[in-house]
This record gives C-alpha cells, sequence and structure tokens, in this order.
C-alpha cells in the first residue's frame, strides 16, 4: 500500500488498498486505519462502489449511524447528497434539497450536534458534476496548533454547543423542521478533540457551533467566527476534485470541510456513511464537565 500525500500538511492518497480490501483483510484495514489517525483524510481513486461495499468498508472503522430525521436516506446508514429525483430530473434551486446542498457549502465537521458524534465520513462519487462540485477540507490540528498559547490555553477546558438548527438557519429561516429541532437538541462536547493514538489536538468547531459554556452569546460567536477564519485560510485548504469511482473518508475530530457549488442545470450524485465515535476514538474526553482521560 501507498500512502502519497496531498494537501498542505495532511490528506492522503491511498493506492495499492482500497474498499474491498479494507473489508475483508485485516492487515489492510490496519494500514488504512493507521493512514486515516495520521493523515485525517483519505483519497480512494476508481474504486468498485456498491452499497454493499460502502457499508461493509465503513462499518470496519466503527458502529454506523443511520441517516438523521427527515433526510433522503432516513432510516439507513446512508445519507444521500443528490440534486436528482427519483424520476431523474432536477430539483429547481429553491428546493430543500438544494438549500441543504448550499448548508453543506458552510464549513463543518459532520454530526457535531449528534449523540453521539462522528468519528468518520466516508463519501462515494455516484454521479459527479462536469464542473463544480469539489470538497474542500481544512485541519483542525494546525487551527489548534496556531491558536496563541494563552487563547489555546483558555480554550483546553472549554465546552461548546453545537445545534443543526444554528447552521441551517445561516441559509434560511426554516431549513430545520420541527422534527429535526425535536429529535435534534442542541448537544455541548468539549472544544479540543484529543486522538487518542498519536495525541495529537484538534480544534471541535463547525457551522453548526452556536455557543461556548460560560461565554457570552454575542461573544462566543464572534469568537467561533474568528477561529473559523483563521482555520480556513486559503492556503490551508485541500481541494477534492470529485471522479466518478472516488471514495473519500475524512477524521470528523480533526478536520472541517465544506462543499463547493456547481451548476443547477448539472446532476450531482453523492452517497455518504457515517462513523460514530466511541471512547476509543478519544469520546470520553469529550463529554461536558468530565475531566480529559
Ligand atoms: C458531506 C458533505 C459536501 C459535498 O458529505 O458531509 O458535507 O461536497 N459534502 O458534497
Ligand atoms: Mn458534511
Amino acid at each position: 500500500m501507498d500512502v502519497i500525500p496531498l494537501g498542505p500538511g495532511f490528506a492522503a492518497e491511498i493506492r495499492g488498498a482500497g474498499m474491498a480490501e479494507v473489508a475483508t483483510d485485516d492487515a489492510a484495514y490496519a494500514a488504512v486505519r493507521a493512514a486515516f489517525e495520521e493523515h485525517s483524510v483519505l483519497v480512494f481513486r476508481n474504486q468498485p462502489i456498491t452499497d454493499e461495499l460502502q457499508v461493509a468498508f465503513s462499518r470496519r472503522f466503527g458502529p454506523l449511524e443511520t441517516a438523521k430525521a427527515a433526510s433522503r436516506g432516513e432510516g439507513t446508514p446512508f445519507s444521500v447528497l443528490t440534486n436528482i429525483e427519483p424520476d431523474g430530473t432536477l430539483v429547481p434551486p429553491d428546493h430543500k434539497e438544494a438549500l441543504r446542498a448550499r448548508a453543506n457549502q458552510l464549513w463543518h465537521t459532520d454530526s457535531c450536534f449528534k449523540i453521539p458524534p462522528a468519528l468518520a465520513s466516508v463519501l462515494s462519487a455516484r454521479v459527479v458534476a462536469a464542473t463544480g462540485g469539489e470538497t474542500e477540507f481544512v485541519s483542525m490540528r494546525q487551527a489548534w496548533n496556531s491558536l496563541d498559547d494563552s487563547l489555546r490555553a483558555r480554550l483546553d477546558n472549554a465546552f461548546a454547543w453545537h445545534d443543526y438548527a444554528h447552521s441551517r438557519g445561516k441559509i434560511a429561516s426554516h431549513l430545520a423542521s420541527e422534527r429535526e429541532r425535536s429529535t435534534m437538541p442542541p448537544v455541548s462536547w468539549r472544544l479540543r478533540w484529543r486522538n487518542p493514538v498519536n495525541g495529537r489536538d484538534a480544534l471541535y468547531i463547525a457551522s453548526h457551533t452556536c455557543g461556548i459554556e460560560g461565554m457570552a452569546a454575542d461573544d462566543a460567536l464572534k469568537l467561533i467566527d474568528e477561529l473559523a477564519a483563521q482555520a480556513t485560510r486559503p492556503e490551508r485548504i485541500f481541494q477534492h476534485r470529485w471522479r466518478a469511482g472516488d471514495v473519500v473518508m475524512w477524521d470528523n475530530r480533526a478536520t472541517m470541510h465544506r462543499g463547493r457549488p456547481w451548476p443547477d442545470d448539472q446532476p450531482r450524485n453523492m452517497m455518504r456513511t457515517t462513523i460514530s465515535a466511541t471512547d476509543a476514538d478519544g469520546l470520553a474526553a469529550m463529554w461536558p464537565q468530565r475531566t480529559a482521560a
């Protein structure tokens, strides 16, 4: 297996091992898992993508989420990100799925608004837009390491609130439905996620982050915006340009990502499986008011 670095200090392409090998071979899984812990974003090209294989690959890394209430894949392991209707037509720009795509274009990490939050996401390209529709990533380890010492010390034992309705509200006031609000109330996690394998710390914020415990709401939102702006400076971005057959996996503990827009008249269909974090992934220390392990 070869690991070819791609991005500014993180992200790598994996060659010589793919979904099928990881799904069936313990040594391949161990090698890819080690690369995941180290590089945070892994790119696999030319994969023989099927739903079954994506689930078998993803399950190696831990328990799978079921897609959230009122989303296209509700009740299945797949979050479906598509602008294609079941009858093959494309959704209009004011359609809920188009607005959801716009919300995914805000810098975020997946499922920080859930209990448990996500370890990793696995996104497979089923139909790729001819232009645009890239996905961009930044390292939140780099974000943490570049904080000045006094701010890092302040945030080290701080907890932030995450709310799905907060990020959706940035796009349209009622994009999060009543059902989504009631099934996903705001949750709080430590602002620093420590990787138990290598001890590296990452800043844990996203578009969903709506407050910091013990801080006035306005001050907290201002600080979160400043932290996100620093984390996502252009020179820190790794951009993935999709080809059909690509699979990209990322560490939601240690990165943020965003989708990029594409023309409304082009179809795009991406299927995501999401792996929940467990205590083995450093979750135990993330709970509010518990001290770090
Ligand atoms: C996701 C996501 C962005 C994209 O799958 O979690 O944010 O480019 N995707 O589709
Ligand atoms: Mn996402």
